[in-house]
């Protein structure tokens, strides 16, 4: 059996292809950003063609660069950014329109009025989720609304909806000369449309947007022994290889974390953060304001449940100090610059571009930056950035803690801002617990591959991928109860602003 393994990870910002090794080791890498497409305030969007392009760039530059050939790879697996929604036609090939990114806030009133309505309850008992801009179904029904001949196209089964997993797995299988579509439901549980009980599509909330059933892609378990497909000859990997995994990419990087059993979890810190606690087949649903999500689902076995906090602004914080306040020119400053002080200096910065996601989910909030006085630098302000992804993470933390009676012992992070050593040890010092990143920090890709690796036999079980796993650093905090309390206080009457900013 050929010995590799692939995973493409089609994130928010890039598309990268990795390819892992049996120990789970990196083989080979290559990645391409994409461009963010801002048309108006609370929009974004991406050109699904230019991320197709990307996959392709990727794949063949990463193979080439190690000579190897489709017959080299076991399986391939596919990870994304969840619920960014695709509108299609299948006969051509064409979007209707750019994808809606999971940030963009313009279902805001589609959101509300399902509030009002008294649907907010159902969505939350079927789909494990609160009705909010952040999820597709909102999206897809503003695109059925909105763009000129996509619903007569829909109900004739000739538009068709997927989020970039679906998207690229019906390229790659072929796209319009027999491209299958699919998806897991992993990234199914995103939509609002998923039934979390029956793992399908269901007919009272594709009821409530209006949308016909025969857009939506199959539900396959996340790493599927029968494969989606395989790799079209025509397309980047010019063979066939085939597709056995697609897991939405926090659940990805859960099991990259090898977070297999009820009460393991992990946080990953990307464009915005994401921590997931496994709670095995059973449905936890949320008091606290986390979601409830699938994690896994493994062939024929039982799906696995986890819940969910969701903040939607963390490392793109960091990426706003670069590109909009300029007081740094990398991500990497926002450590240098930051450590020229020795703490906030009375500044906490919340910011809640998108609303607030977990466990607030207030779409009305707006960023502030508070507790400034003549004294304070831009020092100040890049620390109070690096503590909102950590003060942010206590929030969906203790919300973890209040619904699933876990208390939390060790927090397994990976993601790119876990390289901001300063950023890790603050998050020790304000949840008041030892942070613990991997060897391997790319864990979305690698728990793709697991996914789509476990399928054909590549690794025997879960508890296989276990010894893959190993700890390259750990934080233990450092401050003292009061300075965690006092601090936390502060947060909180910093977040409260931000709620009362709109009336
Ligand atoms: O739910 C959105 C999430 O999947 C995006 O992750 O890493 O692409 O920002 P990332």
């Amino acid at each position: 059996m050929a010995d590799f393994v692939g995973a493409v990870d089609q994130g928010t910002t890039s598309t990268r292809f990795m390819i892992f090794d049996h120990g789970g080791n990196e083989v080979g890498r290559h990645q391409l950003e994409h461009q963010q497409i801002l048309a108006q305030a609370g929009w974004v969007e991406h050109n699904p063609l230019e991320i197709w392009e990307r996959t392709q760039t990727v794949i063949q530059t990463a193979m080439n660069a190690r000579g190897l050939a489709a017959s080299d790879l076991a399986a391939l697996g596919i990870t994304n950014q969840r619920e960014t929604t695709v509108v299609w036609n299948r006969r051509t090939g064409r979007p209707y329109y750019n994808a809606i990114v999971w940030q963009d806030t313009r279902t805001d009133r589609i959101a509300a009025a399902l509030e009002r309505e008294g649907k907010g309850d159902v969505i939350r008992r079927k789909a494990g989720l609160p009705p909010a801009t952040y999820f597709s179904a909102g999206k897809i029904q503003w695109i059925l609304e909105n763009v000129d001949g996509v619903r007569e196209a829909a109900e004739r089964g000739e538009a068709v909806f997927g989020n970039t997993d679906t998207w690229l797995l019906w390229n790659l299988t072929g796209g319009i000369e027999g491209g299958v579509h699919v998806t897991d439901p992993t990234n199914a549980s995103r939509t609002m449309l998923m039934n979390l009980e029956t793992l399908d599509w269901d007919d009272e909330l594709l009821s409530f947007f209006n949308i016909p059933r025969a857009m939506l892609p199959q539900i396959r378990p996340s790493s599927d022994p029968r494969s989606y497909g395989s790799t079209a000859p025509h397309g980047p990997f010019t063979g066939p290889v085939p597709l056995t995994g697609d897991l939405g990419d926090q659940q990805a990087a859960t099991v990259g974390q090898v977070c297999f059993a009820p009460g393991e979890g992990k946080n990953t810190y990307g464009t915005g953060n994401f921590m997931l606690l496994n709670t095995g087949t059973e449905i936890v649903r949320s008091k606290a304001g986390l979601l409830t999500t699938v994690c896994y689902q493994f062939g024929a076995e039982a799906p696995v449940y986890a819940l969910e906090g969701s903040i939607a602004v963390t490392g793109s914080a960091v990426q706003w100090l670069r590109d909009q306040l300029k007081i740094i020119s990398s991500a990497a400053q926002s450590e240098i610059l930051a450590s020229q002080v020795e703490d906030n200096g009375g500044v906490y910065f919340v910011p809640a571009f998108s609303g607030l996601f977990a466990p607030y989910w207030r779409s009305d909030a707006r960023g502030a930056i508070v507790g400034l006085s003549r004294f304070n630098t831009d020092a100040h302000i890049a620390r109070a950035t690096l503590e909102s992804i950590c003060y942010q993470s206590r929030d969906v933390a203790e919300a973890m803690e209040q619904d699933s009676g876990v208390h939390l012992e060790c927090l397994k992070v990976d993601g790119g801002v876990t390289v901001n050593d300063l950023c890790m040890q603050m998050q020790a010092d304000i949840l008041g617990v030892p942070v613990s990143r991997p060897v391997v920090a790319e864990t979305t890709a690698l728990g793709a591959a697991y996914a789509a690796g476990l399928a054909v036999g590549l690794w025997k079980n879960t508890d296989e991928l276990r010894e893959n796993w190993n700890e390259s650093r750990r934080w233990q905090p450092a401050w003292s109860p009061e300075q965690r309390e006092n601090g936390y206080a502060r947060w909180k009457k910093a977040v409260q602003r931000t709620l009362d900013w709109v009336d």
